[in-house]
């Protein structure tokens, strides 16, 4: 599994070579993102008059490297308060921004900028925008500081080490907690016909292992969602198709992550402590036959590593 960002961090020849150096980048290309012309050459947005931000193009495995590890890197990067200037480089063409692909990483980016903004007290100029259109640039300028290791860099060479050491811990343990888990809850379900006694063990498991706030499952049962096994505090028992986390779920037929339950409309507060979720559907011959809830104390505790392992849960469950 592989995901996809862009940051526009000024220069794009140092920013590449910054990011590529990280755990968990898996390739890097620099271009032009979200001008208004078509396949701009170099030259061209070097007059600042096409829109195109100088931007490097990440692919990262979610599995060794999280989107707010990403962020959080990014920002040692550049200077987040300075509008089109990083470094001596100037120009609406250095601009600092964002640009995402996919709309779920939206809430993750918008708190890791919360987060960047309370760290400084002039505001923010990093932009924040799907991705609109990129052009990868000429040749020369893909991995320049690799063949050119004298060449102009904005950044310090200090970062480039940290780049290189920079590991996130979090998202490493956590998957290797999840397939020892997956392993185990393998094992333990081989022969095992019962969905309820599936259920009941895989919630056992995952909330031992990771200590959630709620963790357990709702069946469908006619036209809504009937509580199932689970381990936490008492829940709501009945969640009609639609409705809340777990009812959109169902109905998309799709894992949602939500990293702040305040800002899902129509999230259904069984308990005022929960703060954020993940909602995974499990499948039997192409319909949902139930959803695997799991709550947190904490915001933003589920990310695509969650998503994945617990999709592969879901996968182990007779129905
Ligand atoms: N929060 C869920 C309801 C279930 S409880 O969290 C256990 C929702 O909005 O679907």
């Amino acid at each position: 599994m592989e995901k996809q960002l862009y940051l526009a961090a000024g220069c794009f020849w140092g920013a590449e070579h910054f990011f590529k150096q990280i755990d968990g980048v898996t390739f890097t290309e620099v271009g032009f993102a979200n001008g208004h012309t078509d396949n701009p050459t170099y030259e061209q947005v070097y007059t600042d008059t096409t829109g195109f931000a100088e931007t490097v193009r990440l692919s990262y495995d979610p599995l060794r490297v999280s989107l707010p590890f990403l962020l959080q890197m990014y920002f040692k990067a550049i200077d987040p308060t300075s509008l089109n200037q990083q470094g001596e480089d100037r120009g609406t063409r250095y601009r600092t921004g964002i640009y995402y692909t996919d709309p779920d990483d939206l809430p993750f980016i918008r708190q890791a900028m919360a987060h960047e903004a309370a760290r400084h007290s002039k505001p923010l100029q990093v932009e924040v925008l799907p991705l609109n259109n990129f052009f990868r640039a000429e040749d020369y300028h893909q991995d320049y500081l690799d063949f050119n290791p004298d060449g102009y860099c904005h950044l310090p060479v200090a970062l480039f080490q940290e780049a290189r050491e920079a590991r996130d811990l979090a998202t490493l343990q956590k998957a290797e907690k999840y397939r020892l888990l997956l392993k185990q809850l393998q094992s333990l379900l081989e022969g095992e016909k019962d969905p309820i006694a599936c259920m009941a063990n895989a919630a056992a498991m995952l909330h031992d292992t990771f200590h959630f706030w709620w963790t357990g499952f709702y069946r469908v049962v006619g036209d809504e969602l009937v509580l199932g096994p689970f381990q936490g505090p008492v829940a709501c028992m009945h969640i009609a198709y639609g409705k809340g986390v777990c009812g959109t779920a169902w109905q998309q037929c799709r894992t949602l992550l939500v990293p702040d339950v305040e800002q899902f409309p129509g999230h259904i507060a069984c308990s005022a402590a929960s703060r954020s979720e993940v909602v995974v559907p499990v499948m039997h011959n192409g319909s949902v036959t139930a959803v695997l809830d799991i709550d947190s104390q904490h915001l933003a505790t589920f990310d695509y590593a969650d998503r994945h392992f617990l999709q592969e849960v879901a996968a182990l469950l007779p129905c």
